[in-house]
């Protein structure tokens, strides 16, 4: 099987599922070749609550990613997130080859041995991702790739990403009742990293911090290896509810209030002004004061940056951050958020773009929301996780093969009758 030049990231996040369909150029930047886009309504607090609806959207999102790119899609590279996921530091030690120079087999059989290190894991659970640190090859420390050194043994120790298996195989489940395969599950603030950090600043120490619309993602980045990570469930769209009891409106007017005149930091003076709000099912509009606006967006946003100091101070690596803090994610376009963060966590604090994109609709992409999409067709660039057979390259006028167009039929008729028999045969 051929490596693809192609790859597929599909975030199922907790107020959009995005698919995002790309190809790396000759310079190694991301060719975006089509994206696709649907409201999600299966998720809460990025964990799955809806599977119909959940499929449903992703069905939408890949239709439209396919149709942008002419690549039809069979393979995955999803994103999973929520409180259930969490992480454990393992040591592993072992001998190297006999030829005495470290090879892929040597750091293949060092992450198993990680594994099996791991002194608790509940059984309700299951290893996500095992992710080197730093090795140690004979006495030289502090070694991130290690491949190619001479030495006898190999010490060293790796990040274990572990969620529990119901909510994993729900994830699956709905990927694969979209008619696609899971080629590679990827834990979302690793994948947002990816897609917002420069190299320079995971060597020096860094936060990052995605604030979606149900979850708050916090990674912090040591000497260029991860070293803690946490998903809190307080998020963007705790600012709409807020909003919304606030000027009692229905949560879709505050929803659009607070994107339009929405501010997170009442020090900073902005222009006060009435806005004027519909009242609900016919009832007599309501103005209300930006500045009141205002005071109840921040307190939200400073529970939620209180809540990321009382984490980052957990994780001991507080006195390591030199570069400061990276917010991306939706929650991060609220004006006036950077300098909020900076003052509650008392670190320097960028917000996170996703970066090293190049092609047509580089535009469309330009946003913190698709920080975590983009991280995964990175994180499977980098990991090599699909094959040619992963996607079927229909430009330049390719027709797919029969075969294909069997196990995964041309358009949406052919789609639903495979459906209506998959829930009839369900159903009995
Ligand atoms: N321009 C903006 N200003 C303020 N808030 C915004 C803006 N754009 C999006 N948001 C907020 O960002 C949130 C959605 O962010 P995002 O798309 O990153 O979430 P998600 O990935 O769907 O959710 P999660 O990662 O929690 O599963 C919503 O609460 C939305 O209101
Ligand atoms: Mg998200």
């Amino acid at each position: 099987m051929q490596k693809s030049n192609i790859v597929v990231g599909l975030d199922i996040g907790t107020t959009k599922v995005c698919v995002v369909v790309a190809e790396k150029d000759e310079v190694g930047k991301l060719n975006i070749l089509g994206k696709g886009r649907t409201d999600s309504e299966g998720l809460q607090r990025a964990t799955v609550v809806n599977i119909n609806k959940t499929v449903d959207a992703i069905k939408s999102a890949v239709a439209d990613a396919e149709r942008e790119s002419s690549i039809r899609i069979k393979g995955v590279n999803v994103g999973i997130s929520g409180a259930h996921v969490h992480c454990i530091n393992s040591n592993s030690e072992i001998s190297v080859n006999q030829s005495g120079v470290v090879n892929a087999s040597d750091v293949k059989r060092f992450l198993e041995k990680a594994k099996t290190n791991i002194r608790y894991l509940d059984i309700d659970h299951e290893i996500i991702h095992v992710i080197p640190q730093e090795f140690i090859v004979d006495d030289q420390e502090g070694v991130l790739d290690p491949i190619g050194m001479a030495g006898t043994t190999m010490r060293g120790s790796a990040y274990i990403v572990v969620g529990m298996k119901t909510k994993i195989r729900n994830i699956k489940q709905c990927v694969e009742k979209a008619g696609l395969e899971v080629n590679a599950m990827t834990f979302e603030p690793i994948a947002s990293g990816l897609a917002v950090m420069k190299k320079s600043e995971k060597k020096s120490g860094v936060v990052i911090v995605d604030i979606g619309g149900g979850t708050t993602e916090v990674a912090i980045y040591i000497d260029g290896a991860i070293r803690f990570s946490e998903v809190i469930k307080v998020a963007a769209n705790d600012v709409t509810h807020d909003v919304a009891y606030g000027v009692k409106a229905l949560y879709e007017v505050a929803e659009e209030l607070k994107i339009k005149h929405g501010f997170a930091y009442s020090k900073e003076r902005i222009e006060d002004e009435e806005i004027l709000i519909d009242g609900i099912e016919g009832r007599p509009c309501k103005s209300f004061m930006k500045s009141s606006l205002t005071l109840i967006i921040e307190a939200r946003m400073m529970e939620i940056f209180e809540l990321i100091r009382e984490a980052v101070k957990r994780s001991g690596y507080f006195e390591y951050l030199n570069a400061g803090a990276v917010i991306t994610g939706g929650g991060s376009l609220m004006p006036g958020t950077d300098t909020l963060a900076s003052n509650i966590l008392g670190l320097d604090v960028r917000t996170g773009f996703p970066e090293g994109v190049s092609g047509g609709i580089k535009g469309a992409i330009n946003n913190p929301i698709y920080a975590t999409v983009m991280g995964l067709v990175a994180y499977s660039f980098e990991n090599s996780d699909f094959q040619d057979s992963d996607v079927i390259d229909l430009r330049d006028g390719q027709t797919e093969p029969v075969d294909a167009e069997e196990s995964h039929p041309e358009g949406e008729t052919g789609r639903k009758i495979v459906d209506r028999l998959k829930d009839w045969w369900e159903k009995l």
